[in-house]
């Protein structure tokens, strides 16, 4: 993972053949993906189910770029170390699903990944006041997190360029990752706002020919970048 500036595009694993990770993961890196993003349901926090710490080790053992992992789990805390140890090269948990979130940001970082923190799309920005600077990384759901598909929530853009004033102004120069709804409409609006990592789910596993997907993605975003 690169720092703000750098536009990474992250293909999300929730899209792909479930039958067929490994391949989705050599496909994505060989199109060129800065990084894998791997979504973690519990059925209780969303209400989805995904995959766990022994599809991540697997994965690891295919994958050549860094593992993202997304936890949209309860407790989270509870499971830092298995992903950690399964191949996690950064882990977000939910702003929402922690009560001691600094407690939390440094266990991560004490595991050797990357600590991040998502916030769902009602959550201010506000909620990282107090911990932004010691984050490698936030991720924004521009939409409600559980399923991929969904439509993008067009306040995200301003969303995106609040963290970044926040980031900045506690010098920091963690990149900010937005999730949901991403596609070659909405990503350059959302770069142009200030995003760096575009996780994308449907947009690339969805489409005919993923490969070209990922690539028509950078491309389009490259244009936000110019803006
Ligand atoms: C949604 C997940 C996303 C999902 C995005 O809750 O966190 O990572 O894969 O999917 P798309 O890109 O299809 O909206
Ligand atoms: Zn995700």
């Amino acid at each position: 993972m690169k720092g703000a500036g750098t536009l990474q595009i992250a293909p999300s694993l929730l899209s792909a053949d479930f039958a067929a990770l490994g391949d989705a993961v050599r496909l994505a890196q060989d199109a060129g993906a800065d990084l894998i993003h791997f979504d973690v349901m519990d059925g209780h926090f969303v209400p989805n189910i995904t995959m766990g710490p022994p599809v991540l080790a697997s994965l690891s053992r295919v994958a050549r770029v860094p593992i993202d992992v997304h936890l949209m789990i309860e407790s989270p805390d509870r499971y830092v170390e298995a992903f950690a140890k399964a191949g996690a090269s950064s882990i977000a948990v939910h702003a929402e699903a922690v009560v001691h979130l600094h407690r939390t940001v440094h266990f991560i970082k004490m595991t050797g990944a990357r600590a991040g923190v998502a916030l769902n799309p009602a959550t201010p920005v506000a909620a990282l006041t107090d911990i932004a600077g010691d984050l490698d990384y936030v991720l924004i759901m521009t939409v409600n997190p559980g399923f991929g598909g969904q439509t993008f929530i067009p306040r995200s853009e301003s969303k995106v360029r609040a963290m970044r004033e926040l980031l900045t102004a506690c010098g920091s120069q963690a990149p900010i990752a937005v999730d949901g709804g991403i596609d070659l409409h909405t990503a350059p609006r959302i770069v142009a706002a200030g995003a760096d990592i575009l996780v994308a789910g449907n947009a690339v596993f969805g489409s005919a020919d993923p490969a070209r997907a990922i690539h028509e993605l950078r491309a389009a975003a490259a244009a936000g970048v110019a803006s």
